[in-house]
């Protein structure tokens, strides 16, 4: 009798748990490891040899604005690389001078380099865009080196994270590891701070006059991914999972929500609301400048950028760019006021520790969908 009981109650009790996490996993959008990597199995006959795809993997990991994942690469020949910016791609809008669109090339390549590394081979990039708007921006040469013994896992796991962060100071010593690339561009304004509270507030009332822009409102709408469809098929943009929208409410976006409902009044209040929390959740800011504002220098800026983050991780700290104060008018012009013409900021970073890190979640397109070989190479 007891054993009947007990049975019965480990059957009751399986199927809460089975339901449950029906539920709960029905709640999640699609993310990074429920797509493949290649589109489709025709993909690996495109030409490209397992090393280039791989490589090249590991450099669209690269963080970039509203994920557009502006690049291309021209695969000339084995040992050249042209890495163009996919002029189809800009954000037009709140990035004109394709400020961002370089920085996120800088991302790229930093990734691409630390993964020719991994796998034997040096690569040298050098910036060929005379121009911001230029299509090609760098040639990179690539030849056999010693195999170096960069972890690739931290490319895997690097991600943008908003939500979460604790309230607590940054140790110096994780401020120590985190600039140890961009040393003398980059300033930490712990939280609590005279600084830190002006960049807060800038930070949200910026968000907020770029939400009531109708240009770069519908520019966004454009990126976004709600339906898990819409995710698959193109595999870039902003996702209810890399907005962090989780749970019912992530569902609800996901089966109900159109794209252009974020123009609407409530929709727009409602983001504002929520950077208006997320500016005082976390640890401080983090401002990266640049030498200059050469093709160049945004490159350097966006390599040294992707330096760090993918050493954030392993610190338990998460960063979140609040890019909008360098993308306003309204903000620019503050900046002018308070700095001298040498300042350069080019990020604008929450960072904060985290509890648990989350996985990254944001999708990319696949390999043979930025990578071409021209006809007659
Ligand atoms: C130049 C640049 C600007 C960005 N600006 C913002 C921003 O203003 N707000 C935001 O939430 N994320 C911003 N991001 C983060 C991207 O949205 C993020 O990298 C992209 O969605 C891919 O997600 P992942 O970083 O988790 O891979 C920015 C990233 C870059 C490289």
């Amino acid at each position: 009798m007891q054993g009947r009981r007990d049975f019965m109650k480990t059957a009751m009790y399986s199927s809460l748990v089975l339901g449950f996490s029906s539920i709960l996993t029905a709640c999640s959008g699609l993310k990074r490891r429920d797509v493949p990597v290649c589109a489709k199995e025709k993909d690996l006959s495109s030409g490209l040899d397992a090393k280039t795809r791989n490589i090249l993997y590991y450099a669209s990991l690269a963080p970039s604005g509203h994920n557009c994942q502006p690049w291309r690469v021209r695969i000339e020949d084995r040992q050249t690389w042209v890495v163009e910016a996919d002029l189809n791609r800009q954000l037009a809008v709140v990035d004109p001078q394709n400020r961002e669109l370089l920085l996120s090339l800088g991302a790229f390549v930093q990734n691409l380099c630390l993964a020719a590394g991994r796998m034997g081979l040096a690569a040298e990039p050098q910036v060929i865009a005379k121009s911001r708007h230029d299509r090609d921006v760098l040639r990179i040469k690539l030849h056999k080196a010693r195999v170096s013994n960069y972890p690739l896992q931290r490319m895997k796991k690097r991600r943008t994270v908003k939500n979460g962060y604790l309230a607590k100071e940054i140790a110096a010593a994780d401020i120590k590891v985190l600039t140890e690339h961009l040393p003398e561009n980059i300033f930490y304004f712990p939280r609590g701070s005279k600084h830190a509270s002006c960049i807060a507030e800038a930070a949200v009332e910026n968000y907020r006059l770029q939400t009531y822009r109708d240009e770069a409102q519908k520019e966004l709408v454009k990126w976004l991914r709600l339906s898990d469809r819409q995710a698959a098929k193109h595999r870039d943009g902003l996702s209810t999972e890399g907005m962090e929208i989780q749970g019912l409410k992530g569902w609800f976006v996901r089966h109900f929500v159109k794209s252009k409902d974020f123009l609407k009044k409530s929709y727009r209040k409602q983001g504002i609301d929520l950077m208006s929390n997320l500016a005082n959740q976390g640890g401080g800011w983090l401002i990266v400048t640049s030498q200059g504002q050469t093709v160049s220098d945004l490159i350097n800026t966006g390599r040294s950028f992707e330096s760090m983050a993918l050493l954030a991780r392993e610190c338990g700290i998460g960063i979140h760019p609040m890019t909008q104060m360098l993308e306003e008018k309204e903000g620019l012009r503050h900046i002018a006021e308070e700095h001298n013409d040498g300042f350069h900021p080019q990020f604008v970073l929450r960072v904060g520790y985290l509890e648990k890190y989350p996985e990254p979640v944001s999708l990319r397109r696949p390999v043979e969908w930025f990578a071409y070989q021209p006809l007659n190479s």
